[in-house]
C-alpha cells in the first residue's frame, strides 16, 4: 500500500507517469469516467480548504466513485477528544483512500501508520503540501514543456508556506534548477528545508521582488500565513511586504509563468488576472486532472 506523505515519497519517472495521465484526462476524459466506480474517498479536512478539497472530491467524483468526509474538525468527534489515529482507524471501514489537512505537522504521517487504506497528505501545518506541488509541476510542465534550466523565483512567506517546501525538494531533483527565494527576513526559509530538500541545487537568498524578477522564469507567490503566526503585530507589519502590480512586470520575461497556490490576498493585483503570463487560475484547474491520476494510482487502478 502507498501513502503520499511527502511529495519525495515519488520517483521522478512517478511524477512523469503522473503528468502523463493527466495531460490524457484531460484531453480524453470520458475514458475515465468509470475508473473508480464503488470507490470512496474521505476527507478529512481539520483545517479550513477550498481548491484542495473541493478538488479531491471532484476528481473523486469525475472518476465513477462518491466522497465522504469532513471539512473542520468541530464537526467530526475530534471534538470529542478522538485521536487521529483512532478516527483514521475507523475511517477505514467506511472508505477506500483518505485525503487529510491537519494543522499539525506529521499528523498524516502518524495517520499512514493508523490506516488501513492509503492516505494522501493533503497539507501538515506550515511544513508540506504535496498535492499541490503535483499540482505545480503538472502547471509547470504544460506552461513551460520542460523540468530543466529554470529559474523560479518563490516569493512571500517562505517560513510557513508549505506549498513552497514540498515545491522545492521536488524540483531540485532537476538538473539546471535555480531558486531566488524572496521574502522578509523574518519569513525566510526554515533550516530544514536547506537541510533535508535543497541537494546541490544554487539558490540566492534577497529581500528585493524588483531585482529577482527579470531573471525569472517562474514567479511563484505566495500568501503571508496569518494562521501561523503567533502574534498580529507581526502580521500587520509583514502582510503586505510583496504586491505584484502591472508595473511590476514591465521587466520581467515575456514568456514569464506567474504561479500562486492560492487562496490570494492582495499580493497580486486582480490587474493582472487577464495577462497571458498569470497562470495561477489554470494551475487551479489542473489540480483537480492531477488529483484524478494520483487517486487512481495510489488504489492500482489503470
Ligand atoms: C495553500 C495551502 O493550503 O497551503 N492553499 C492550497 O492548498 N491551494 C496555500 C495557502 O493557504 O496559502
Amino acid at each position: 500500500m502507498q501513502n503520499l506523505i511527502n511529495i519525495l515519497d515519488l520517483s521522478c519517472e512517478e511524477i512523469s507517469e503522473l503528468i502523463t495521465v493527466a495531460d490524457d484526462i484531460i484531453d480524453n476524459p470520458e475514458n475515465y469516467y468509470e475508473k473508480c466506480a464503488h470507490k470512496k474517498l474521505a476527507t478529512l479536512f481539520y483545517e479550513p480548504s477550498t481548491r484542495t478539497r473541493l478538488s479531491f472530491e471532484a476528481a473523486m467524483l469525475e472518476l465513477g466513485g462518491s466522497v465522504l468526509g469532513f471539512s473542520e474538525a468541530s464537526s467530526s468527534s475530534v471534538s470529542k477528544g478522538e485521536s487521529v489515529g483512532d478516527t483514521v482507524k475507523t475511517v477505514s471501514a467506511y472508505a477506500d483512500i483518505i485525503a487529510m489537512r491537519h494543522p499539525k505537522e506529521g499528523a498524516p504521517l502518524v495517520a499512514s501508520q493508523r490506516a488501513d487504506i492509503p492516505i494522501i497528505n493533503a497539507g501538515d501545518g506550515g511544513h508540506n503540501h504535496p498535492t499541490q506541488t503535483l499540482t505545480d509541476l503538472l502547471t509547470i510542465h504544460r506552461e513551460k514543456g520542460t523540468f530543466e534550466n529554470l529559474t523560479i523565483g518563490l516569493c512571500g512567506d517562505l517560513k510557513f508556506g508549505r506549498t513552497v517546501h514540498s515545491l522545492i525538494a521536488a524540483m531540485s531533483r532537476y538538473s539546471g534548477i535555480k531558486f531566488i527565494l524572496i521574502s522578509p527576513e523574518e519569513l525566510k526559509i526554515p533550516s530544514f528545508v536547506k537541510e533535508d530538500y535543497f541537494g546541490y541545487t544554487p539558490y540566492e537568498e534577497t529581500t528585493s521582488l524588483d531585482e529577482a524578477l527579470p531573471n525569472l522564469d517562474i514567479l511563484y507567490m505566495t500568501r503571508v500565513q496569518k494562521e501561523r503566526f503567533f502574534n498580529e503585530e507581526d502580521y500587520l507589519r509583514l502582510k503586505d511586504s510583496y504586491i505584484l502590480t502591472p508595473g511590476k512586470l514591465e521587466n520581467a520575461k515575456s514568456d514569464l509563468s506567474i504561479m500562486h497556490p492560492l487562496p490570494r490576498v492582495n499580493e497580486i493585483s486582480v490587474d493582472i488576472d487577464d495577462d497571458p503570463r498569470a497562470a495561477y487560475f489554470r494551475q487551479a484547474k489542473y489540480g483537480k486532472y492531477i488529483r484524478m491520476a494520483l487517486i487512481m494510482k495510489l488504489l492500482n487502478i489503470h
